[in-house]
């Protein structure tokens, strides 16, 4: 799949680019399916809502079930980014946010190169993020909302939230946004499951709680530029990845074909990956 030129211009005016059902139900029932028996493990990638065992957050799904880690390979997703970048991509995290109904809580305001730069020491914003809806977004269910633009201003000052959420954030405090919104406004693209977005590491975004009676579980990736992998492991493994080996795409069919994908930590995560340490190897 190619952008073209007017898409790649968009992206770098209003850093995202949102493509509504980009797959199609069939191709999105094979990853939905998934979810439960994923959230259903008690794995130190699951992360539970600060009220109960309610999944959050589930990481890394791509090294240990089968359908996501096609989907990691899909070049619906990779090839637009591995275009935008000019380069190969390897997988920096992978997350399936669960925003479950009544109990989704809320993202607080961020940008995620933020963290990539202040935790991962990751060298430029050359990572980009993927969200893939596998429910319906609507303006109920807690949507990803963006100020457009708010990407070409840089790395924004943040401070780092460990107790508001259940996961640390690099979080932008409320003046800031204010004058944001002021220039840019706000967006929240919404549409039908198999809807993708992508928008750029240092694009400003947030989403409410799920006080809806619909999940809004969405697949978020962040492909890094080979180029620009981490240079400094102080998360653990499971949430910014460690191997920075290009992603090769299966073919366009890989959501509905057995295709042979390595399940490297399917007994478990290896305890290496489980623990943060400050050297990069
Ligand atoms: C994120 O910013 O990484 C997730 C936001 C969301 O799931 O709404
Ligand atoms: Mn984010």
């Amino acid at each position: 799949m190619k952008l073209t030129q007017a898409q790649m211009d968009q992206f770098e005016r209003d850093g995202y680019l949102f493509f509504p059902g980009h797959f199609s139900p069939p191709e999105i029932k094979v990853l939905v399916d998934e979810v439960p028996a994923l959230y259903a493990q008690r794995r130190p990638e699951n992360v539970r809502e600060k009220t109960g065992d309610v999944v959050r957050t589930n990481f890394a799904a791509h090294m240990y079930s089968a359908p996501f880690a096609r989907l990691a390979r899909h070049p619906r997703m990779v090839e637009p980014v591995r275009q935008l970048f000019g380069e190969p991509v390897y997988m920096h995290q992978f997350k399936i946010n669960g925003k479950q109904a009544f109990d989704g809580d809320l993202w607080q305001w961020h940008q995620d190169y933020g963290t990539w730069k202040n935790d991962d020491q990751m060298p430029g914003p050359r990572a980009m993020n993927v969200a893939i809806f596998l429910d319906e977004v609507n303006e109920f269910n807690g949507p990803l909302m963006f100020i457009p633009g708010s990407h070409k201003l840089g790395v924004l000052e943040a401070a780092h939230d460990t107790s508001t959420t259940s996961y640390p954030l690099w979080t932008i405090n409320n003046e800031t946004i204010r004058k944001l919104v002021d220039r840019g406004g706000i967006v929240a693209p919404k549409g039908p499951a198999g809807s993708m977005i992508l928008f750029h590491g240092c694009l400003v975004h947030a989403s409410s709680s799920n006080l809806s009676p619909w999940n809004r579980v969405s697949v978020y990736l962040s492909l890094c530029a080979v180029s620009n992998h981490i240079r400094r492991f102080k998360r653990p493994g499971y949430i910014a990845h460690r191997d920075f080996t290009p992603i090769e795409c299966l073919p366009d069919d890989c959501l509905h074909m057995d295709y042979d994908v390595p399940l490297p930590w399917k007994d478990g995560t290896p305890a290496e990956e489980l623990q943060g340490n400050l050297k990069a190897a």
